[in-house]
């Protein structure tokens, strides 16, 4: 198993399938892009898969969410979930995509076997997308929600970052168009991971002022807080329910107590925390010929020095150096 020196267990895997994004969220990278890891320090698909095997046939791992960057961007993405879905135990397997391409893709992966997916939505204004994501995609990603929905990948998740100034004005209406289309929104704290480190506490928009903007138009009550879990998103069933909106306070109202994660980076890291500021290499391990025995040894090691929390109030905290994007949401 994966248990760290607090005693918390780490059974759902993130796993980034690459770094690269067709779009350029503000509160995630620079207009311009990034330097994207050079192919060969990629996993191969074959390499995801072998160590996602081993997360799951001998760590424990019960849930598998693939991330970026876009996996969509990922070729070979349906092969891998559908292999990720062939596993025994086989484990919940989800995407978190910011949606563009997957109009096209939905179908697919559900027959791969995905289970969920979580998309990311700022805004119901394609010209604020334009000025937040700095690409005229709005229409697709839209689409590809309906798509998602369609294709039986339910509940469809909406992750929405507030930006005081930007779109925060538009909580009630993206919380309203969701409950209509069926989908259920989580608004999460915007955190300091953006590749510029432009990240300030004075623009965050708050999990407490998120709740503030939401009750101007609708009744929300605390959900039943033993479900929670080791989910990030309190939840709030809104007008009575049954429909509800979770609320990720990262920042404000951390969980890190309760955390089960634990990430794997496209180019193949572990990494026990999005804040962590050390990685442990299973890619070069791997490629030196490494068996599954050292590489799951690597693997149980990295997660016993997971540290109780982020910090991010410390006065020491420190940004990790790479950016979301390269970690994996
Ligand atoms: N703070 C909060 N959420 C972020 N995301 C990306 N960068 C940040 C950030 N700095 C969100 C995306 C996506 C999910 C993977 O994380 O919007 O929904
Ligand atoms: Fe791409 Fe997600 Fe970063 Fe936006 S937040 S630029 S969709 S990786």
């Amino acid at each position: 198993m994966l248990r760290d020196s607090f005693g918390r267990v780490a059974t759902d895997l993130r796993v980034s399938l690459t770094d690269k994004c067709n779009l350029r969220c503000t509160y995630c990278m620079p207009p311009e892009g990034l330097d994207w890891l050079p192919n060969p320090q990629l996993l191969t698909a074959e390499e995801i898969v072998r160590l996602v095997t081993i997360g799951v046939e001998r760590l424990g791992v019960t849930e598998v969410r693939y991330t970026g960057g876009e996996p969509l961007l990922r070729r070979e993405l349906v092969d891998i979930v559908a292999r990720t879905t062939a596993l025994e135990p086989k484990p919940q397997v989800s995407l978190t995509t910011n949606g563009i391409g997957l109009a096209r893709l939905a179908e697919s992966l559900a027959g791969a076997g995905l289970d969920r997916v979580n998309v990311s939505l700022d805004t119901l204004d394609a010209d604020t997308f334009k000025r937040l994501a700095h690409r005229d995609r709005h229409a697709d990603v839209i689409a590809g929600l309906a798509a998602a929905a369609a294709a039986g990948l339910a509940p469809v998740k909406v992750n929405t970052v507030l930006m005081r100034g930007v779109n925060d004005q538009e909580a009630g209406p993206l919380l309203r168009w969701c409950l209509d289309q069926g989908y259920e929104l989580r608004f999460i704290e915007q955190m300091p991971l953006d590749a510029q480190h432009g990240w300030s506490r004075e623009d965050m928009v708050t999990a407490d002022e998120i709740l503030g903007l939401l009750s101007d138009s609708f009744d929300l009550a605390p959900d039943d807080q033993e479900d929670r879990g080791s989910a990030p998103a309190e939840r709030f069933l809104v007008d009575g329910g049954p429909a509800r909106v979770g609320v990720i306070g990262s920042v404000t109202r951390p969980f890190c107590g309760a955390c089960d994660r634990v990430r794997l980076t496209a180019d193949g890291q572990v990494r026990n925390c999005l804040f962590a500021t050390e990685e442990s290499d299973l890619k070069t391990a791997m490629r030196a010929g490494a068996s599954d025995d050292e590489l799951a040894e690597r693997w149980v090691a990295a997660v016993a020095r997971k540290r109780a929390g982020h910090g991010i109030d410390d006065p020491s905290f420190l940004q990790p150096a790479r950016p979301m994007s390269a970690i994996g949401g």
